[in-house]
């Protein structure tokens, strides 16, 4: 590992640790031939789940026909519900009226979401949600401006996995992400909306319902044309690409859902008619077939409220980096490899997610003198001091375990990406791993340059592995969710069904 580190190394550590570390290395480390055994094995499973009987990667087909052309117009209410968030916007889209401005405004107000209501029940979620909605509607006027007969557009992004006959219903597959709300899986999430916001009489319409990705796809090709994936690396892990009709096989082309949504300009052919779809491939892997699972890994899924699903998701995703770390540093606790001195209280660390990825995001980031906001932080979070050694430990673990992360995640990217010929263009990414961690863009796009070659390069242009880019996307849970909401509204009027 000390070639494949790019620390300096601030204290020795004792031959024990060292081996120990030597070891976690190994299991944690990605080699390119590894990367790119996964990466075919995930091309097989995206097609499957497109295929009629497909069982591993859902491949959830999102009814947004298009790429958005820029022009979309109009005022929408959307609602985010996230990992730790909610957040209410309304969204104004100028189009092509913005004439050299912003091309959306938005007015937010986030509220978090708390804790037991993500192991509550479908009364307790939706009940906080119609609530929040009222009150901004109220706060913001909007109840004067809307009636029933002319109802405000509502746009849900709902960033969980969902089946979806029409883009205004979604039924729950599974919660991920360590949700478990009783009585929602199975269930028209719009629908139990929608009962709640009739319950307290409010002026407004749910037109979608949107994954994260899609939204995060939509924003970014509203300013950018070159957007070819929306991804999200944050406390969950997925993407969204738009797919030719004719490979999608679970949908039939005649379908007339599919049908009436052609434009005139638009050929017949299937191939050239798309439709959005979102992976969902947080559940790569779920047989365990191809992925390097440590049994820190084991054990953060035999913990979860879903054991067996999400495999891809629980090595990559921000949820469990920091859980990872905590697990490990647990292990060589209680083996008294660390902290073993007396007046270390390894009580915290005992607690589960206790630490977070931003935990992991600050250590790589840490450039003080002997590092002393690492030391901070394990006192303040952890109540622990650490010595040198468990110092220089931790850092070598946010390392390992961040990279593998890193390298996962393009393995996602570049399976779309060589399933579907697409050689270049820009991945929008969002999400607290790629906006946050100071290390990740690089190791994703080093990664990705394993299929593409060419160099890298980093700045306004994005991080890409050659042709492809990594690039901020845009904010796709309120603007990109409003210009699927405005491009459903303007398809109705034109007699789509
Ligand atoms: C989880 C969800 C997925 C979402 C992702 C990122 O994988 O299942 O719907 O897109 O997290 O938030």
């Amino acid at each position: 590992w000390r070639q494949r580190s790019e620390l300096d190394k601030l204290a020795d550590l004792p031959r024990e640790l060292d081996e120990e570390l030597t070891q976690l290395d190994q299991d944690f480390w990605v080699s390119g031939n590894k990367l790119k055994e996964i990466v075919s094995r995930f091309r097989e499973e995206l097609d499957e789940g497109l295929s009629k009987d497909g069982q591993n990667i859902p491949m959830n087909v999102a009814w947004v026909h298009n790429l958005p052309t820029g022009k979309e117009k109009g005022t929408i209410l959307t609602l985010d519900l996230g990992g730790t968030n909610l957040r209410v916007c309304k969204v104004d889209l100028h189009g092509d009226e913005a004439q050299g401005k912003e091309k959306s405004t938005l007015d937010q107000e986030q509220y978090t979401l708390p804790e037991e209501l993500k192991t509550g029940d479908a009364e307790g979620l939706w009940t906080f949600i119609a609530e929040k909605v009222e009150t901004f509607v109220e706060d913001k006027g909007l109840d004067k401006e809307y009636s029933k007969e002319q109802p405000m557009p509502l746009g849900f992004t709902f960033s969980y996995p969902a089946t979806q006959e029409r883009i205004d219903h979604a039924v729950l597959q599974t919660w991920t992400k360590g949700f478990d709300i009783k009585g929602v899986e199975g269930n028209d999430v719009a629908q139990q909306l929608r009962d709640k916001l009739e319950e307290r009489g409010l002026p407004i319409e749910l037109v979608c319902v949107v994954n994260d990705t899609v939204g995060a796809m939509i924003a970014s090709a509203y300013n950018d044309s070159k957007t070819i994936i929306g991804a999200i690396f944050g406390t969950g892990c997925n993407a969204a690409y738009m797919a030719s009709l004719s490979d999608i096989r679970k949908l039939d082309p005649k379908d007339e859902r599919v049908t009436a949504t052609q434009t005139p300009n638009q050929s017949n052919s299937a191939k050239d008619q798309k439709m959005a779809i979102n992976c969902e491939y947080g559940a790569f892997d779920n047989a365990h077939r191809v992925l390097p699972r440590t049994q820190y890994d084991s054990q953060i899924d035999a913990e979860s409220p879903r054991p067996g699903e999400q495999t891809f998701e629980k090595l990559s995703a921000g949820l469990y980096l920091g859980e990872i770390f905590r697990l490990i540093l647990l292990d060589l606790a209680d083996r008294n490899l660390v902290f073993n001195d007396d007046d270390q209280d390894t009580e915290k660390l005992r607690t589960s997610y206790a630490i977070d990825t931003g935990f992991l995001s600050q250590i790589e980031d840490d450039e003080s003198p002997s590092f002393t906001s690492t030391r901070t932080m394990f006192r303040q979070q952890l109540n622990l001091n650490p010595s040198d050694v468990e110092i220089e430990l931790a850092r070598r673990l946010a390392e390992v375990i961040a990279v593998r992360g890193a390298r996962l995640c393009a393995c996602g990217v570049a399976a779309i990406c060589t399933k579907e010929g697409i050689k270049k263009g820009h991945v929008a990414a969002d999400g607290s791993v790629a906006n946050k961690h100071p290390k990740f863009k690089r190791r994703w796009a080093k990664a990705l340059g394993r299929f593409w070659g060419g160099r890298r390069s980093g700045g306004a242009g994005g991080w890409g592995g050659g042709p492809i880019k990594i690039t901020s996307a845009e904010d796709g849970s309120g603007v990109g969710c409003a210009i699927i909401a405005a491009m459903e509204i303007g398809r109705r009027g034109k007699g789509g069904n």
